[in-house]
């Protein structure tokens, strides 16, 4: 099959209401625990994505009984009996990773390899590993997998984690629900997909208090029954669409999701010149149709902090505002990728190790151009809706891992894109 394409005729301000997903960062692992559910786990909210998939997929290899209808997947584990997850389903994706300390607190053994994920420069996963030898678990390799074993069975630990992981904070949440005795998370992350993980596992029985505190104390239970759930919405999403409002000059209407966890991002927007308010529990509207200017300085920083997520979307969007913006990238090394796709369309960025500099442009113009990684593809998406003419964005598979019916969403609200 020729590979697909988003292609987009930019100019058109948006206007109108999305109904914002459910977060792909919460729905990974929140499927990965419910491999250490003796019971069914329901998950309402989830969001149709590649990764989404890619970890059904997961728990099928695992002998677990998965069905969707609609936006909830139902998961059964109580039958499993695999251990195992194959390479391929492994490299398909990063937050396979997971799975490591679900299985494990699930079995005590889990064989695996190196998993996979966007390409945001050297992603170790030393923390999770440390971090889950403190608790008793073994880890020899042989002819490229990962033997992981638990001769004593899982025991609660302190940890003091280096950097505050997400992966890392909830891979050892997951691993420790059901140890042995007490697991102290210090530097843990903060992450609102860290509460909506320990909300789901305590509902399931499980005993964690601290979560979204940089102190996390878990105390291990015997077993886990399954649990009903809705996954938070999608922060990243959320600010996606609103700057796809910001560089059309649009007005925007964002509901089912959450304000709470956008503090970092709304001062940005207001600081840019839009309006943004809030209202009920689950309602932004965001306006920018005064005319705009560059905020100066964006420095990405762990929740609660400006997330890195974002500074893809926000880099498309300053490149059409007048003034100058600095980027400064504190979490990855690696991801300034898509400033070279965002020049093909007439922007002015110029990056080197972590800091880019947005010298905005008084317009872009489509070209063909290629997703880099999830965020990149998206930041991508925000330029070719403002950008005169036509953008063609190739490798949308990368896309795909995060958004539901991206081209769907944009056209509800006036855009002209569609995948061809
Ligand atoms: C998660 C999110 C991702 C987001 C990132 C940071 C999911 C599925 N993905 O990724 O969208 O961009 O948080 O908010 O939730 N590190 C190490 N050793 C480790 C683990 C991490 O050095 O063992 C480093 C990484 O290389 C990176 C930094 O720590 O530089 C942050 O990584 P981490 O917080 O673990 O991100 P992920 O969980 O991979």
């Amino acid at each position: 099959m020729a590979e697909q394409k988003l292609i987009i005729e930019g100019g058109r301000r948006l206007e109108g209401e999305i109904a914002v997903q459910g977060a792909k960062n919460s729905v990974l692992p929140l499927l990965a625990a419910a491999v250490l559910c003796k019971g069914t786990a329901v998950l309402h909210n989830c969001p149709r994505l590649s990764d989404a998939d890619a970890a059904l997929r997961i728990l099928n290899c695992l002998d677990c009984k998965c069905s969707r209808e609609m936006s909830t997947v139902t998961v059964n584990a109580e039958r499993m009996t695999s251990n195992e997850v194959s390479t391929q389903l492994m490299r398909e994706m990063r937050s396979s990773i997971f799975f490591l300390g679900a299985i494990l607190g699930r079995t005590g053994y889990c064989k695996w390899s190196m998993p996979g994920g966007c390409e945001l420069g050297p992603r170790p996963i030393d923390l999770h590993l440390g971090a889950l030898m403190k608790m008793g678990v073994d880890i020899k390799e042989e002819h490229g997998f990962m033997h992981c074993t638990t001769p004593k069975g899982i025991h609660g630990a302190k940890i003091s984690l280096a950097f505050p992981s997400v992966g890392a904070t909830e891979n050892i949440i997951l691993a420790a629900v059901t140890a042995k005795g007490e697991t102290e998370i210090h530097n843990a992350a903060r992450e609102p997909e860290i509460v909506d993980l320990s909300n789901f596992l305590n509902k399931c029985g499980a005993r964690i208090k601290g979560a979204g505190s940089g102190a996390i104390v878990i105390e291990g239970v015997k077993e886990l029954t399954g649990a009903e759930h809705s996954v938070i919405p999608d922060r990243i999403v959320t600010a996606t669409y609103m700057c796809c409002a910001g560089i059309t000059r649009g007005e925007l209407v964002l509901s089912k999701t959450s304000y709470r966890d956008m503090s970092a991002v709304f001062p940005i927007f207001e600081q840019m010149g839009c309006s943004v308010y809030t209202y009920g529990e689950d309602c932004i509207y965001i306006n920018a149709r005064k005319s705009m200017k560059a905020p100066g300085k964006i420095i990405t920083h762990v929740h609660p902090g400006f997330p890195t997520d974002a500074q893809p979307l926000f880099m498309a969007m300053t490149a059409t505002l007048p003034g100058t913006t600095v980027f400064v990238e504190n979490i990855f090394e690696n991801r300034f990728r898509h400033a070279s796709e965002l020049n093909r369309l007439g922007a002015r960025i110029g990056a080197e190790g972590r800091v880019a500099f947005v010298e905005g442009v008084g317009h872009l113009s489509g070209a063909e151009v290629e997703a880099t990684d999830l965020r990149g593809g998206a930041a991508l998406v925000t330029a070719g809706l403002a950008a005169e003419g036509v953008t063609r964005i190739g490798k949308i598979f990368h896309i795909d891992r995060g958004y539901e019916n991206i081209e769907d969403v944009l056209r509800s609200v006036g855009a002209s894109i569609k995948r061809n």
